[in-house]
C-alpha cells in the first residue's frame, strides 16, 4: 500500500526540515521525501496550504483498560487520539489491575494492535499494583515492550523503593516518570492553594508539596545515574529544580501538560469539576514559569494527561470529583491557538515537543520524518477555526475545561504506518 503526501510545508525540526515537498509512504514506511514525486500511489493526499508534521506524541494518557472501560477503553481511546491528530500514545499504568506484570503488557499491545487507531506504548508501574511497597516485574515489562515506569497517580513515597527502581534501572536505560507531589501534604486539598481557593473557601494544595517530591527525585537521578522523568511540571519551585538539576548534568527530563500551560487557577472559580486535576491548576506566576521553562528547555516536552473519568463520577460536587480530564481532542488546537497563535512557540518548537523529543526521551522509533522511519504523520491546518464541543468527542470522559473554547489550528489529518486513520475529523474505517 503507497500513500503519497503532496504539497504540504514539511515541518521536522529533527531533520532540520522546512519546506514544500512531497512524502511517499509504503508499507508502513516513509520511503522517499523530495520535491514533485510522481503520482504513483493507491492513495493521494493533497496537503497544498497545510502543515505536515511527524506523527504527534503523547507520552501520558489513561486508556483505563484494563479494568475501568466505563472511563475509556483502549478503543476509544485510540480513536480519541486519531481525531486529535495523534499518532501515538504512551498508556499510564494505574488500570485495574495496574499494569505490574508482562502478562498485562503483553495483552494491551495485543489489544492496540487489533483494535487500536493509533500506536500504543505502555508504561509499567514502578511498584506492584502501585501499593508503593515492592517492585513490580520492570525487567520483564521492558522484555515485553514497556516503554517506561510510573506510579502515576501516586507519588512512590518510599525513598528506598525508588532508589532501588533507580538502581535497577540503571542496567536498562527506561525512565522512571515520577508523579512528583508529596502524598500527606496532598491529601487535603482540592486545588491550588493560594488566593482563588481562599476566595471560594475550598482547602488547597501547597505548591511547595510539588517542589518537594520533585527535589527528592531529581536528586535520586543525580546520585543513581538513573533517568528520571518528571511528569506533568505545575509549579514554579519545580521548573527550578529541573533547571538546576539539568544544569548539573542528572539525567532528567520533564514534561508540562496543555492545561497547566494554558489555564489558570481562575478557571476553577465557578466549582466546575471539569477544572480538577492532580497536580491542581495554578496561578498566573507558575504558569508563566512553566512556559519560561518550556522555552529554555527545562520542560521537554508537552503532553495531554488524558484522563478519563465516567461522566456521572464527574457530576457531582466540586469536592467529590475524582482529579483529571480528557485531553486527546483538544490538545493540537488548544496548544495552535494559545501558545503558537499568540507567539510563545514557534511551529517548529510546537513541533519538537509534541513529537520528535517524546520519540528521543523514550527512545520511540516515530518522531521524524525520514526515510526508513515509520509512516506516522499529523497534518494541520493552522488557520482552520473551530470550537470545542465534547458532545463531538469520541472520549468516554467527555469533560473538558476547555468546553466552548474557539480554537484556531487544528490536526486535520492523521497518518498511522502508511493509513490514514483520521481525515476533516471524520476517522477511517479500522
Ligand atoms: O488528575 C489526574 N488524574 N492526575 C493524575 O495524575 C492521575 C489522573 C487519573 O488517573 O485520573
Amino acid at each position: 500500500m503507497k500513500l503519497l503526501i503532496k504539497n504540504g510545508r514539511v515541518v521536522d525540526p529533527s531533520q532540520q526540515l522546512d519546506a514544500i515537498c512531497d512524502i511517499l509512504a509504503e508499507d508502513g514506511k516513509i520511503v522517499k521525501i523530495g520535491k514533485d514525486l510522481p503520482d504513483q500511489a493507491e492513495e493521494i493526499y493533497d496537503a497544498t496550504g497545510k502543515i505536515v508534521a511527524p506523527g504527534f506524541i503523547d507520552m501520558h494518557t489513561h486508556l483505563r483498560e484494563p479494568g475501568l472501560e466505563a472511563k475509556e477503553s483502549i478503543r476509544t481511546g485510540t480513536m480519541a487520539a486519531a481525531a486529535g491528530g495523534i499518532t501515538t500514545i504512551a498508556c499510564m499504568p494505574n488500570t485495574k489491575p495496574a499494569i505490574s506484570t508482562s502478562i498485562v503488557v503483553s495483552g494491551i499491545k495485543e489489544r492496540a494492535a487489533r483494535e487500536g487507531y493509533v500506536n500504543v506504548e505502555v508504561i509499567g508501574s514502578i511498584s506492584k499494583d502501585e501499593a508503593g511497597k515492592e517492585l513490580s516485574e520492570m525487567g520483564d515489562m521492558l522484555e515485553k515492550g514497556a516503554v517506561a515506569f510510573s506510579d502515576d497517580g501516586h507519588y512512590v513515597d518510599s525513598s528506598r523503593l525508588l532508589m532501588n527502581a533507580a538502581k535497577y534501572m540503571t542496567s536498562f536505560d527506561a525512565p522512571l516518570v515520577s508523579h512528583s507531589i508529596e502524598s500527606e501534604l496532598n491529601a487535603d486539598g482540592y486545588m491550588h492553594e493560594g488566593a482563588v481557593s481562599a476566595k471560594m473557601g475550598v482547602p488547597g494544595v501547597p505548591s511547595v508539596a510539588e517542589d518537594i517530591a520533585v527535589a527528592r527525585d531529581v536528586l535520586v537521578a543525580g546520585y543513581t545515574g538513573a533517568r528520571v522523568h518528571i511528569a506533568h511540571v505545575a509549579s514554579k519551585g519545580a521548573v527550578d529544580i529541573i533547571r538546576q538539576a539539568k544544569a548539573k548534568g542528572y539525567p532528567v527530563t520533564a514534561e508540562a501538560t496543555v492545561h497547566h500551560l494554558t489555564l489558570t487557577d481562575e478557571a476553577c472559580l465557578g466549582y466546575s469539576t471539569a477544572t480538577r486535576v492532580s497536580p491542581p491548576l495554578r496561578s498566573r506566576d507558575h504558569v508563566d514559569a512553566l512556559r519560561a521553562g518550556l522555552l529554555d528547555g527545562t520542560i521537554d516536552i508537552i503532553v495531554t494527561d488524558h484522563a478519563p473519568h465516567a461522566p456521572e463520577e464527574k457530576d457531582v460536587e466540586f469536592r467529590k470529583a475524582p482529579n483529571g480530564f480528557c485531553g486527546l481532542e483538544t490538545s493540537v488546537g488548544v496548544v495552535l491557538t494559545d501558545l503558537y497563535h499568540t507567539g510563545v512557540l514557534t511551529l517548529g518548537q510546537v513541533v519538537e515537543k509534541m513529537s520528535c523529543r517524546p520519540a528521543e526521551i523514550f527512545q520511540l522509533k516515530g518522531g521524524k520524518l525520514a526515510e526508513g522511519a515509520p509512516a506516522d504523520i499529523t497534518i494541520l491546518d493552522l488557520e482552520k477555526e473551530w470550537t470545542v464541543d465534547s458532545k463531538k468527542f469520541y472520549t468516554i470522559g467527555k469533560v473538558t475545561p476547555f468546553e466552548g473554547k474557539k480554537c484556531k489550528g487544528k490536526a486535520v489529518a492523521a497518518v498511522v504506518a502508511g493509513r490514514i486513520v483520521m481525515k476533516d475529523g471524520e476517522l477511517c474505517k479500522k
